[in-house]
């Protein structure tokens, strides 16, 4: 939600800041803007609404051509305060034109904080949060000047800004520049991510590691309440108190080519078609199949207390609230532990009971999502051991819990998430079996387990290969404006996640339910020609989705059935089938997901519609 790139060092700023926002436009796509500050202390700014390519022909066609600047910052924007149109775009800038800001979260008090400085006499042009800061910054820069308030060693910049959070309520990434001081970038977060590539005698600071890498692979990961004034030949870093810190610089885990398409056209795609091996890595060294072993050494220091834990609570938002739900019938069936899943924006608020042996475990492929971060935190006040299940490494939500199990499901940048599902729902799998193994379950049962996940990557290729026959049968209905999708046990949260990809990136109307919640009013809508989609795999309830399939077919619903190879009979009820591999219940929502991502997937291009980037969205929603 909101990338930012920030440059500081010997190259031009321009290239290096416009490629970073290409990087990182799944954050936010509605403005962009770029800000460089030239030798002489002139500040250039240009802005648009849309896409970075429109950003860029803006710079092109623009009158001035942008000088060769060695300093600057760039913004893509996800609109919170103030329509995405250019006055609203990032960067914004103090009224008297010292100081530029790009910003990514929410300064909650900026109402406050305007009227103050309005009836200072300041000026603002337009509606968003940012200029307030800029303004608030501007101000504090000027009064500091006017007194000569310039501590040994210290920016005066970086002093204005350390003011000017002090004053400032919500979250923020932020980076800042001042005409009065060329050769100095200032970035600072509360809340929202910051990274700092460190280079030889550069900088380059980002929302996340995608816009970074290309340069260097050493960072710094600030952490909230931190900032860093950087020049091209020194950097210190210390708190918004001035507490100096000592920088802990570590390697980046991912290489560039992880970031790029490769031969495929969408993200998405690409993402889809990389499950098999995400999942290899994310079981790797943590399933020892000949010893019939679950390992994870990521949670081992907590063992005794996460078997004797009386109540786990599962939480995320999104795609990571459905694998939540896939966990929290993983976690009874597996682990016989009392488990529940809950929105994380509707943990937070409340007041949620946490009893003693609580354990919160949160879900989220970026480690960032504000309303999951917040539930973390609200429920370690109420005394929970907390766990994360995460993707970034380094992200706030990794680092605020007491211990977790990474994806390493690799950079997922669709915005429509695929891989992180499938690798979430593979990490809950291992979860609940290494805690099962050690209270009820058999040695049998668990290399049962064992041995079914193992075979899940060459299982899931086997589904990949059709994705020609999903396209077929999307292509029949892709036109239809509905469509349902049904699923009993551990496949209702598979139709949801199923009706919410198809929603997200086609814009269908789509819904997914228990199928036997339908008849209680859904059923209702069922018309003839009506696109439904059933997870019918072979299991405990598998006639009573017949049943359910007969429901719909009698009202001229169409089906498209999600079966298990070699189920001849579902072909009596169903209009078009898909097949996966028979493998045990608990596993079945790893390869049921994957046609409907297909299906989503397909759809969305045959409608025209941008797969990586849809309407309204944001890979990582950073803000409530
Ligand atoms: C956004 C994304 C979803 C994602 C959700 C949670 O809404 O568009 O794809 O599932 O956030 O994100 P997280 O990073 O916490 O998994």
């Amino acid at each position: 939600m909101c990338g930012i790139v920030a440059y500081v060092g010997r190259k031009i700023a321009q290239p290096l800041l416009i490629e970073g926002l290409k990087r990182l436009e799944y954050r936010g796509y509605d403005s962009a803007g770029i800000a460089v500050l030239d030798q002489k202390g002139q500040m250039h700014i240009r802005r648009a609404v849309g896409r970075i390519s429109v950003l860029e022909n803006a710079i092109n066609t623009h009158a001035h051509p942008l000088p060769e600047a060695h300093i600057g910052m760039a913004h893509t924007r996800w609109a919170t305060h103030g329509a995405p149109t250019e006055v609203n775009a990032h960067p914004h800038c103090d009224d008297g034109g010292h100081i530029a800001v790009v910003h990514n979260g929410i300064i909650e008090n900026y109402s406050v904080l305007k009227k103050f400085l309005s009836e200072k006499g300041h000026t603002f042009s337009s509606q968003t949060d940012t200029e307030v800061l800029a303004m608030l910054i501007g101000d504090l820069y000027l009064e500091l000047k006017a007194k000569n308030h310039l501590a040994k060693g210290a920016s005066l910049l970086q002093r204005a800004v350390q003011a000017a959070l002090h004053e400032v309520e919500g979250t923020y990434g932020i980076a800042v520049v001042c005409k009065d001081e060329p050769d100095t970038l200032v970035v600072a977060r509360k809340g929202s991510p910051l990274i700092i590539g460190v280079g030889d005698d550069e900088y380059v600071v980002a929302s996340d590691a995608s816009a970074i890498v290309e340069h260097t692979q050493q960072v710094i990961y600030l952490n909230d309440n931190e900032m860093a004034v950087l020049k091209p030949s020194s950097f210190k870093t210390c708190t918004i108190d001035d507490m100096e810190i000592s920088p802990v610089i570590t390697q980046l885990e991912h290489k560039l080519e992880e970031y790029e398409l490769g031969e495929y056209e969408h993200y998405m795609l690409k993402e889809i078609f990389e499950q098999p091996n995400a999942i290899k890595n994310c079981l790797r060294g943590r399933v020892e199949q000949r010893e019939g072993r679950i390992v994870l050494g990521g949670v081992s220091e907590l063992t005794k207390q996460l078997v004797s834990a009386r109540r786990f609570i599962l939480t995320g938002q999104g795609t990571a609230w459905h694998a939540g739900l896939v966990g929290d019938y993983l976690m009874e069936d597996l682990a016989k532990v009392v488990t529940e899943c809950q929105y994380a924006s509707e943990f937070r608020y409340r007041n949620p009971l946490v009893e003693e042996n609580t354990v919160v475990v949160a879900i989220s492929q970026s480690g960032e999502t504000a309303d999951t971060l917040a539930a973390l935190r609200e429920a370690k006040d109420k005394g929970a051991t907390a766990l994360g299940v995460v993707n970034v490494v380094g992200s706030t939500i990794a680092r605020e819990t007491d211990a977790g199990i990474y994806l390493h499901a690799g950079p997922e940048i669709g915005v429509a998430s695929t891989k992180a599902f499938t690798c979430q729902c593979v990490v809950l799998t291992m979860l609940a079996t290494y805690l099962g193994r050690r209270k009820f379950m058999s040695q049998t049962q668990c290399q049962e387990m064992i041995d079914g996940l193992c075979a899940i990557p060459e299982q899931m290729k086997r589904v990949l290969e059709q994705s020609d026959v999903v396209k077929d049968i999307t292509n029949k209905f892709c036109e239809r404006e509905n469509w349902l999708f049904l699923g009993r046990g551990y496949h209702y949260p598979v139709a949801l996640e199923g009706a919410l990809k198809l929603k997200e990136i086609s814009y269908i109307h789509a819904e997914g339910m228990p199928a036997a919640e339908m008849k209680h009013g859904p059923i209702a809508l069922i018309h003839e020609g009506m696109p439904v989609v059933f997870i019918a795999t072979k299991g405990s309830q598998y006639d009573k989705v017949i049943s359910n399939i007969e429901e719909v077919r009698a009202r001229g619903g169409v089906i498209i059935a999600i079966a298990t190879e070699n189920d001849a009979n579902i072909r009596r009820y169903s209009d078009h089938v898909v097949y996966v591999p028979d493998v045990l219940e608990p596993l079945q929502p790893l390869l049921s997901v994957v046609p409907l991502q297909l299906i989503a997937y397909h759809a969305a291009v045959a409608r025209g519609c941008n797969v990586d980037k849809p309407r309204n969205l944001a890979k990582s929603v950073t803000v409530e």
